[in-house]
């Protein structure tokens, strides 16, 4: 079925013309999480397939742009559209894919085409919020959680709320699943630019905080140290990192308890989004979440 997704995407690029596609074909294709919660959910209804296409070429479009503006040189362990072209060129595929998949949405009923096209609205505000907080240190946990249900949940959210509509099952309650996967998931993300490695990552290692971006593990570990430490974290922020500052970063992480009280709050998070459906009793989904938290990259 996933197959069926990867030819369906690359026929809807190859629809707009063979230099759009060439280029689709550098991009590294990812997890995939978002098309693999549409199967799970729907794997029997007619539209699955497609409505999975159309929302991993929106992730895809978003990451192009992301890339850009992020001024990332690499994705997936491999350099980036933006650094193997220009940011020119990363911009507009983004824009000729995002606005494929709206084309192919169009087909789909108003409910999930105006939750999906609400979504990428959202996804939009919150990438600007993005920018926003990583001008300055940005401690506010609550603006955190906004930040991140608006930049990665609400996509996962209006999929898995798209999906139960397609095979009649209660949107909301699958709405509420993806939603707290995908606030999990954004945690982990964060937590494994600390704790990870950049050849597992397929990126550099603490890269987050050096773009400006600070996560819940910063939140968490700022709220421990004493004033001197945090003095010291507050120059490093920005900062491309020697050797021993990196270091000092991850161990004051894993001494305060920052990074386990994060992996905690991600892992009620997806206990939260199991209760959700738990009268759909779909192991599937349960695994979803497992392997999303234990995830190494
Ligand atoms: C990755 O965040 C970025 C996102 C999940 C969303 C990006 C959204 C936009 C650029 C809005 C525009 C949308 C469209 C459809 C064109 P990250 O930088 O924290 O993660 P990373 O480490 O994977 O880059
Ligand atoms: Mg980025």
């Amino acid at each position: 079925m996933l197959e069926n997704v990867e030819s369906l995407m690359l026929e809807y690029v190859s629809d707009v013309d063979t230099h759009a596609r060439s280029l689709y074909e550098k991009i590294p294709k990812g997890k995939r999480l978002r098309a693999k919660l549409v199967l799970k959910i729907a794997p029997e209804a007619s539209e699955s397939v497609k409505l999975a296409a159309i929302v991993e070429l929106i992730h895809a479009a978003s990451l192009l742009h992301d890339d850009v503006i992020d001024e990332a040189t690499t994705r997936r362990g491999i350099p980036s559209i933006n650094a193997t072209h220009d940011s020119k060129t990363a911009v507009m595929l983004g824009d000729i894919l995002y606005s494929k998949a709206f084309c192919e949405l169009t087909a789909f009923s108003p409910f999930v085409a105006r939750k999906i096209a609400d979504a990428v609205t959202k996804l939009s505000a919150g990438e600007l919020l993005d920018v926003e907080y990583s001008k300055a240190l940005q401690l506010n946990e609550e603006k955190y959680f906004d930040m991140i249900y608006k930049k990665t949940a609400v996509l996962i959210e209006a999929t898995a709320a798209s999906a139960a509509a397609l095979a009649g099952k209660e949107s909301a309650a699958f709405g509420l699943y993806g939603k707290n996967l995908g606030l999990a998931f954004q945690i982990i993300d964060d937590v494994l630019d600390i704790t990870s490695d950049s050849e597992k990552l397929g990126k550099p290692v603490l890269a987050d905080f050096k773009e400006g971006k600070t996560t819940l593990p910063y939140i968490y570990l700022y709220r421990t140290l004493n004033d001197a430490d945090r003095q010291k974290l507050i120059q490093l922020y920005r900062k491309e990192l020697e050797t021993g500052e990196a270091l000092w970063i991850k161990q004051k992480m894993q001494e305060s308890g920052a990074v386990m009280k994060s992996i905690a709050l991600a892992q009620e998070l997806g206990r939260e989004a199991l209760d959700a459906i738990a009268s759909d009793k779909n192991h599937a989904l349960e695994k979803v979440i497992t392997d999303m938290i234990e995830r190494e990259f």
